[in-house]
């Protein structure tokens, strides 16, 4: 498959390179991250925003060999079983469900996934690809690794370099390992220039008078 991490994607917007070409692989190089790495990933998520700057993450990380890898590996669904244990890393991620006060903090979930995102983007930047997974055992994992009541288990992360060999895989995974066979809804399925449900196309609304058409943006979001 050759340098798979370099192969772009199709889209018609002038984005990063990290964005465009990150993918969730499933296997990994032989090449080990180490815990400076590690503490890399997690620095560049300590600086994500979040609600009144509650930083409501909790990570459990571990590398593979160690006692804690094997109780995250335990914790995962039967599916991912099947392949996260090619990572270097497995990570859990968790959330503090309440404020200091007590009450829901509703946007913890959101602040989260920023805090993934970041630390996705600089993993990308350094060449190590993460895939996350919904397929855990949350009440188990939060009971193995001593969460407070007042905590949830969102995900586990597989993490390690790219440049694993798809044919590691069972068959059935093996096409999803090909970043160009990524699909994505088209922007206007999902942003709306008005009231939710308006038939746009992309950044073209018909509001603003402009002729639709699908293969020029309105404006370089860039300029
Ligand atoms: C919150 C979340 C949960 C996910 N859960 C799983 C999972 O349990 N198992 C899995 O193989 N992939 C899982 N994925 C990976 C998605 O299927 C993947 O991100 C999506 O298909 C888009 O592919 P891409 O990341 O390669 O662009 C999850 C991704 C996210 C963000």
């Amino acid at each position: 498959m050759g340098n798979i991490i370099a192969e772009e994607k199709e889209t018609k917007f002038d984005i990063l390179p990290i964005l465009k070409e990150r993918y969730s692989p499933r296997v990994f190089s032989e090449t080990p991250v180490s815990e400076l790495e590690l503490r890399t990933l997690f620095e560049a998520g300590r600086w994500a925003p979040s609600s009144y700057n509650r930083q409501p993450w909790r990570i459990i990380w571990a590398i593979k060999g160690s006692s804690t890898y094997k109780r995250i590996e335990a914790c995962l669904s039967d599916f991912n079983k099947s392949w996260a244990t090619n990572a270097p890393v497995l990570l859990l991620t968790a959330f503090k469900k309440t404020t200091d006060e007590g009450e829901e903090n509703f946007h913890a979930l959101h602040d989260l996934g920023l805090f993934v995102g970041n630390i996705t983007a600089q993993a990308q930047h350094l060449g190590i690809g993460l895939h996350q997974m919904a397929g855990v055992n949350y009440e188990k994992a939060k009971k193995e690794f001593n969460f407070p009541d007042e905590y949830h288990i969102a995900t586990a992360i597989a993490l390690g370099y790219y440049g694993g060999n798809p044919d590691d895989l069972p068959e059935d995974l093996r096409d999803q390992e090909d970043p160009s066979k990524r699909t994505r809804m088209l922007q206007r399925e999902f942003t709306f220039n008005g009231n939710y449900g308006t038939i746009t196309n992309g950044l073209y609304s018909s509001e603003n008078g402009l002729e639709q058409n699908n293969d020029q943006p309105l404006k370089n979001l860039n300029d």
